[in-house]
């Protein structure tokens, strides 16, 4: 059986229930936060068959401590998962999915695949950048669209993308066996 870690970065556990999803698809394999990991000095990674990172998408990246676990994520077999506001099949989401395969391979790791969905936004945040940010900024502004799109994550990640995680999770247990 492939020992499998699926480390992730949550702020408001959109991201963690993902990932409890994808660690139940795989049979012993291993959830950890990515603070834990810190925390245990990123005990010998090299134990594990494949490593897969779930991370929230902050200004259009992975979120900081996502980056930081990235720097020492070397010459593994890794896929990742994240979640993020916009609509998934945005140019935005697929920038995100480019720039972490670009990071993943050029620190030598393998990358088996993606999944991305859709995680509600903080009400608070919202109301943060309502009073920070300059009146002309997209961001200061409710559009209908933006509303929209804010409502619709709101409903996210729900019982579907759990599934979809779980396949997800599934598919990238059988590259394992295959590579
Ligand atoms: C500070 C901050 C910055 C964010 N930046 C983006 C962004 O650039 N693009 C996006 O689509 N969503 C963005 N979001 C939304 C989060 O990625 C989204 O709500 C995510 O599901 C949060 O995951 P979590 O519950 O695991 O923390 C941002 C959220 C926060 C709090």
């Amino acid at each position: 059986m492939s020992k499998v870690l699926v480390v992730y970065s949550s702020l408001t556990d959109n991201t963690k229930k993902v990932a409890e999803a994808i660690s139940a698809a795989i049979p012993g394999s291993e959830l950890a936060s990515v603070d834990k990991t810190e925390l245990d000095e990123l005990k010998d990674l090299s134990g594990y068959e494949a490593i897969i990172v779930g991370f929230w998408v902050d200004k259009g990246r992975a979120d900081p401590k996502t980056l930081k676990f990235f720097e020492k994520l070397k010459n593994q077999t890794t896929a990742f998962f994240f979640t993020l506001g916009a609509y998934p099949d945005t140019k935005h989401a697929d920038d995100v999915a480019s720039s972490t395969e670009k990071l993943l391979t050029e620190g030598g790791n393998k990358v088996l695949g993606h999944f991305r969905c859709q995680g509600k936004v903080d009400p608070n945040l919202l109301e943060k950048m309502k009073k920070m940010l300059p009146p002309d900024h997209p961001h200061s502004q409710m559009t209908p669209e933006r509303q929209a799109r804010l409502d619709e994550a709101a409903k996210h990640p729900n019982e579907e993308d759990f599934q979809k995680a779980a396949a997800f999770a599934r598919d990238t247990l059988s590259k394992i066996a295959s590579k």
